[in-house]
This record gives C-alpha cells, structure tokens and sequence, in this order.
C-alpha cells in the first residue's frame, strides 16, 4: 500500500492513474476536496478496490495517523498543496495553513509512524514531497538553469510557502533521520488540468471564444514538462532516489508564454476551426501583470538523468497537442468544472486584472 495526499488534483489524479495502470500497489488518496480537487479525474478507478479514497486534510494529525496505523504503508507520497500562484497573492493565508502547518503535521504523523516501524518495513519506507522549481526564484536571461544547489529565493506567498515545506522536510530527515526524498519540478501541463492555470485557461477560453489573457509583456519563460513524465520521474524517484536529496526535474523546454498561446492557438485552428474563420490568435488580449512576477524559470535535470536514469518521454510538440486534444475531447469535464466554485474565481482575478 502506498499513501498519495492530493490525488484528486491535476498531477496527484494523473500520479494516482498512472500508477495503478503500471500495476502498482493500492493507493490509499486523501485528499480534502478543495476547489482543486476533483473526484471526476478518478472515476475510471470507481469499482477498483485498489484505490480507496478518503476525504480529509493533510493536517489533521488523528486522521492521518489512524490511516497510517490502518493501512501500514510502504511510502506517502505529499502531492496536497494550494497550488496556485495567483490564488497566494490575493488569499496566502490558505497557502500557509495547507503548505506549511499541513506539511508539518502530515510530518508529525508520519514520523510517529515510522519511528515504530521495525526491521525491513522500516528500512524501505518513504516519505516523497513534491515540490516546485519555483522556490529557486527567477533567473536572469543568461543565468544557468536551476540546479539542486542553487539558493532558495522564493517571491510569491506560493513559492514560500512550498519552500518553507521543504525546509521542513530537509530537517526531519536531518534531525529524526526521517527516510525522505523531494522533487523540485518545472511547470506541468495535461489532462485534468485545472483551467485557472495558463494552458488550459487558454484552451477553455478561446474555445468559448473569449480574449486570452496575457500578463505583461507575455515574455515570461517557464520550462514545461508533460505531466506524465512528472509521474514517472516521482516513480523514478520513489523507487531509487538517495535519502535526504532533493531531485530537479523539467522538460527542456523553456519557452516564452506568449510562444505558448500562439502554439495552443496554432493547435486549435488546425484541430477546431473557427467558424468564422478567422484565428484564435485574434483573441489574445494583453492584461495586467503579475504582482512580483518571476521572469524565468528553467531547469538543470542532469542529476535526476544522471543519478536515476530519467529524461522525459515526451516532447513539447507531442505533449501539447495530445493535450488539446484531451480538451477538445472532454469538453464536459471542463463544463462540469466551470459549473462549480472556478467562475466565482475566474470573475475575481479578471476583474482585477483588466
Ligand atoms: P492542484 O491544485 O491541482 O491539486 C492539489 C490537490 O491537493 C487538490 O486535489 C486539493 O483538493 C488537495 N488539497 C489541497 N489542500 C489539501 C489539504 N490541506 N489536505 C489534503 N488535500 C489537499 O495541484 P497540482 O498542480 O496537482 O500540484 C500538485 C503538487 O505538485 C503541489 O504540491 C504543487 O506544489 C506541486 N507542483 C505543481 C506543478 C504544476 O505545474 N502544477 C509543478 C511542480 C510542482
Ligand atoms: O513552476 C512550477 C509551478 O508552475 C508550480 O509550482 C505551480 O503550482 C503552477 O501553478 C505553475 O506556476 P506558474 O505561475 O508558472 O503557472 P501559471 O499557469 O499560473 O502561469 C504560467 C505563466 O503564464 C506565468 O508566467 C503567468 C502566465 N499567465 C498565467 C495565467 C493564469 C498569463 O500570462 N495569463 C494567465 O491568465
């Protein structure tokens, strides 16, 4: 058995897919149901008894131990995070609770569990966090790509609050010898990707035919990843990751946003015309900055190749287009998705940004 916290999200649902169509263990999710999560991500699983779902949060401490005393897991793997920069500018305070005070008692059970495990269950357990590139802050055009050993310098509430997890990750391991290893990734897109963030946001609304809201000057650069080779490089790590080490994984493929808008508009021209004819591009519409927006993110993942054998599989070209396809094709998932709580947001943030 293995604990996954925030499988109903977009990479933890993907992990929790993926992982069980391998052949891995049960998986017991817990995951609260904020906004983000989603249990329509999973319904694939609904008569699978090897994955059992349960509702709660990652920081109620009783919850978590008396799962970890019931199922006596070999590994937790913490995907459960608020998880959006621009949601941490307005409202941080959830950020810190969940990425912070969450991450803490999720560790505080974990390492009462652990601490009464004996023999080879003890020798072989896990703790995964996964993290963000984005507690490295922003380079510079000319800067190196993030390595493992480049500074913490995290500028937004969101960032911060997944650093400071980090930190206490890093010192149960150095001070309780806790057996735990962190990811530090680049920017994921795919399926089940909540369309508050920038790929799908642009899918969504250029299908609707609605502008396509850049910030700034659109040339911010991000390192995209697959979110599926997100998935096998946490696999990668869980199976053969050094204890106490952190591992960087990315794509090689930085680009800048508005290169992205024009591909994914690119993509639906060719994939679903416009009856008007006229092109998606049209749409884009120029907003607001960002407040504290890092310009560059891109990633060294030579000791995640080097160490453990992984690279992705997928490049941009293949990734985004079976992406937008994904959309065209579960265009009730995304209806179903703005039904609820997400227009609430989505009418917040424009209004502001406008
Ligand atoms: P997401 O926002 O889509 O999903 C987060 C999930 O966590 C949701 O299902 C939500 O209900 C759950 N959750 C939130 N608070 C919780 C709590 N207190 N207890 C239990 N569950 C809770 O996020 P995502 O994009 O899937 O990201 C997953 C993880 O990966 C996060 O830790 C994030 O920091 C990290 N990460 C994300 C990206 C990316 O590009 N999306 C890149 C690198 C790292
Ligand atoms: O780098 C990893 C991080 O990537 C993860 O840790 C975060 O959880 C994840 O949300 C993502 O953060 P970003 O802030 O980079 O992702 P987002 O999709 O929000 O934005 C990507 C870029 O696009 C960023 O430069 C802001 C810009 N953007 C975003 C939105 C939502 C726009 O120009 N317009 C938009 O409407």
């Amino acid at each position: 058995m293995i604990v996954v916290t925030g499988g109903a999200g977009f990479i933890g649902s993907n992990f929790v897919l993926d992982w069980l169509a391998a052949g891995g263990e049960p998986v017991v999710n817990l995951d609260k149901l904020t906004y983000a999560g989603n249990l329509e991500n999973l319904r694939s699983l609904d008569d699978d008894a090897r994955h059992v779902f349960v509702q709660g949060d990652i920081g109620d401490q009783p919850l978590v131990e008396s799962l970890l005393a019931r199922y006596q897991p070999r590994a937790v793997l913490n995907f459960a995070a608020e998880s959006h920069v621009d949601r941490s500018i307005h409202a941080p305070g959830t950020f810190i609770e969940t990425n912070v005070l969450g991450t803490f008692r999720l560790l505080e059970a974990v390492r009462g569990y652990w601490a009464a495990l004996a023999g080879p269950a003890r020798e072989q357990f896990r703790f995964l966090h996964v993290s963000t590139d984005e507690v490295y802050g922003s380079l510079a055009p000319q800067d190196p790509a993030f390595s493992e050993q480049h500074r913490y310098e995290p500028n937004s509430p969101y960032s911060a609050s997944k650093a400071a997890s980090d930190h206490l990750v890093r010192a149960y391991h150095h001070t309780y010898g806790l057996p735990v290893v962190t990811t530090n990734c680049s920017n994921n897109y795919g399926p089940y990707h909540f369309p508050e963030k920038l790929i799908p946001l642009i899918i969504v609304n250029a299908l609707a035919g609605k502008p396509l809201p850049v910030y700034g000057d659109g040339q911010q650069i991000r390192d995209w990843l697959y979110v599926g080779d997100h998935c096998s490089a946490i696999r990668r790590v869980l199976a053969a990751g050094r204890l106490g080490e952190t591992y960087n994984v990315g794509g090689w493929n930085e680009q800048p946003n508005i290169d992205i808008v024009h591909t994914v508009c690119r993509l639906l021209d060719e994939l679903r015309p416009r009856g008007d004819g006229s092109r998606y591009e049209t749409l884009i519409t120029y907003v607001k900055d960002r407040p504290g927006h890092d310009r560059r993110y891109a990633i060294d993942a030579r000791k995640i190749e080097r160490e453990l054998g992984w690279k992705p599989a997928e490049t941009f070209a293949s990734g985004i287009r079976k992406t937008v396809q994904w959309y065209l094709a579960h265009g009730d998932w995304v209806q179903r998705v703005q039904s609820g709580a997400y227009r609430e947001w989505i009418t917040t943030q424009y209004a502001q940004a406008a």
